[in-house]
Order: C-alpha cells, then structure tokens, then sequence
C-alpha cells in the first residue's frame, strides 16, 4: 500500500532544497523548510520568491497560484517541526559524513510510518539508509538543477526500499508533474554518471591548453548543440559538487578514467566554486561573466 503524502519536509535551503520545496508548494503539498540557520533559511525563501515570481511574471502559473504556494512553505527550525511530515527530502551539502550525521539526528523525530528521502548527486543509497532506522523507507529521489525547470526526477532504491515506498515515491513525483527514471544503486546513478566524466573531459581539455574556456563552451553549445557549455555547467551546478560526484565515481569504480582532473581540485581549493562564490571558470562579480582562463 502506497503512504499518503500531504507534508512534505525539505533538509537544505540551497540551491537544490529551495527549488524542490518550491516544487512541492506549487503542487499543492505543505511544506517545512529546514537549515541550520535562520539566516539560511530566509535565503531559501527569497530565492524561491524570486523564482515564483519570475515564472508568475511570465504566465507560467497565476498570481493566487504563486501566493498560495508562497504561504504553503513555513520555516522548520528543528528536526521537531517535522514530526508531522508524510516525507522528508534532505538536500544538504553533497559530504556523505553531513547526510548521515542528518539521518541519524533526523530519525528519532520522524513519525513511524513517514518516508525518509535524499537529493544526493551520487554517494550510495544502500549506505546512507544504514544511518536511517527505517532503511525500508528510505530512497533517493534525485531532482535536477534548476529545478522548476527540468523535467527529470532520477529515483533509485537501496538494497531494503520497500515496494509502497518506491510506489509513494513515483506517485509523488507524478504529482509534481516530472518524468521519473529508475536507475540502479551505483556510483553517480544514469545522469551524473555520464555528465560528470564529460564535464571533467572539459576541465582536462582546458588544463591541457585544447582550448580557451570560451572555446570550449562555444564547442558544444554550437557544436553538439548543449543549452550550456561543459564549464558554464560545471559553475552552475557547484565546483565543489562536481569533485565530490568525481571522487565517489573514482573511488566506488576505481577506474583511473574517472581521475578528478588537477585543475578541478585547485579551483576547489582556491574557493572558487562557480556562480554561488561569483568565481569559477567564469568571474561573476561584473555586468557579464568573464572567463578566467
Ligand atoms: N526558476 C524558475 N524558472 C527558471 C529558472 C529558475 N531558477 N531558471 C530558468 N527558468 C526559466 C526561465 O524563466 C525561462 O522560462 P521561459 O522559457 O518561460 O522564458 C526558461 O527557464 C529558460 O531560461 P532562460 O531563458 O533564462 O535561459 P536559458 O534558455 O539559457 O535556460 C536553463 C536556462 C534551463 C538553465 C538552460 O540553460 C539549461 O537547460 N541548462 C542545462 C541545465 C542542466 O544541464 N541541468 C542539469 C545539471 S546536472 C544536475 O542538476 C544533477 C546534479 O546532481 C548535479
């Protein structure tokens, strides 16, 4: 038997947090928003504000629509306030020491029968359900950036997912009218597994002195017709998230082809992390983007 889900819980007002708490209030689920600051939790917020506004502005939903989903989200300032959630997806920092220290935190305050959810890009199911005292409830449910945006959910069962909470898990992605896609419990799951080698390809091809950081963005947006080039994507999506998904890819496949390239990991380290720190491949802190390199 599938769960009813009328509450939905968010871990994580960042990026990915805010946009799948803005697509569940739009749906007409309740939300609770979590973070470890109010301060985090009020920047959730605005960017959801912006982003409603932004799709009310051109027609893609109705202003009563983008009031009701604005007051349907409430701020949850303690793993408490989701005491009543029917699921809770966490979308915290890509660290699988982070989610699991949530999960174990999280699990005493959840109701019994409630469904536990993660975001993450590509570390194990299986291994963070073992931080979970309900591993038969627990599944990935992976939305990509932006989310308001693309169609795809990528869903993806541990080893001890229960068939009703797959099942609760489609219907709820239904609900949110997006197009599931199952895939196996490996490193990266279908869409990272495949973009992310490509993006670091890019990373090696600039390190390598191939092309300029221009040059290999206008490749492939104009070449095989990608809506943004490899590097602008990789600034998009977090430099930081890219090795992480890199390193879990290198370490769970132990293939060398999926070596993190040099040049990522000094980025990294420099802090430039692409859009969210204003520098990456390209320096946001101007008018337009400029490329470093
Ligand atoms: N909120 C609401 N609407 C948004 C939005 C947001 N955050 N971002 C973009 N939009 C809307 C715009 O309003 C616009 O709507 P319209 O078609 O009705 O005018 C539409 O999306 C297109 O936006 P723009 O005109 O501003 O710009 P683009 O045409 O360049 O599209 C893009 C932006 C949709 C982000 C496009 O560049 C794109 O598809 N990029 C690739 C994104 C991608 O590959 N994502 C997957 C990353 S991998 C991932 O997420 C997995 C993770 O685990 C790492």
């Amino acid at each position: 038997m599938s769960i009813e889900i009328k509450t939905v819980g968010v871990i994580g007002a960042g990026q990915m947090g805010s946009g799948i708490a803005q697509v569940c209030s739009l749906a007409g689920f309740n939300v609770l928003l979590n973070d470890l600051s109010e301060d985090r939790i009020s920047a959730g917020l605005a960017n959801i504000r912006e982003s409603t506004a932004r799709q009310a502005s051109k027609g893609v939903i109705s202003a009563s629509d983008h009031q009701a989903a604005l007051e349907r989200i409430t701020p949850a300032r303690s793993y408490n306030d989701l005491s009543n959630c029917d699921l809770v997806i966490e979308a915290a920092t890509e660290k699988e020491e982070v989610k699991s220290q949530i999960f174990t935190a999280l699990s005493p305050s959840l109701r019994p029968d409630a469904m536990l959810a993660t975001n993450t890009s590509s570390i194990s199911i299986t291994r963070l359900a073992a931080a979970t005292d309900g591993p038969e409830k627990f599944i990935g449910i992976h939305f990509m950036n932006p989310v308001p945006v693309m169609q795809l959910v990528e869903l993806i069962r541990g080893i001890a997912t229960e068939d009703p909470t797959f099942e609760s898990a489609k219907e709820f992605i239904g609900r949110l009218k997006k197009t599931v896609t199952v895939s196996q419990d490996y490193p990266a799951f279908i869409v990272n597994r495949i973009l992310l080698p490509m993006i670091n390809e890019a990373i090696y091809a600039l390190y390598e002195g191939v092309g300029s950081v221009d040059a290999i963005d206008t490749a492939m947006r104009l070449g095989a017709n990608h809506p943004m080039g490899p590097l602008q994507l990789a600034d998009f999506i977090g430099l930081d998230t890219c090795l992480s998904i890199m390193q879990v890819l290198q370490n769970g496949l132990g293939d060398p082809k999926y070596r993190p390239c040099p040049l990522l990991m000094k980025y990294v380290e420099a802090g430039w992390l692409g859009r969210k720190t204003k520098r990456g491949f390209y320096d946001y802190r101007g008018e337009t983007p400029v490329p470093t390199r």
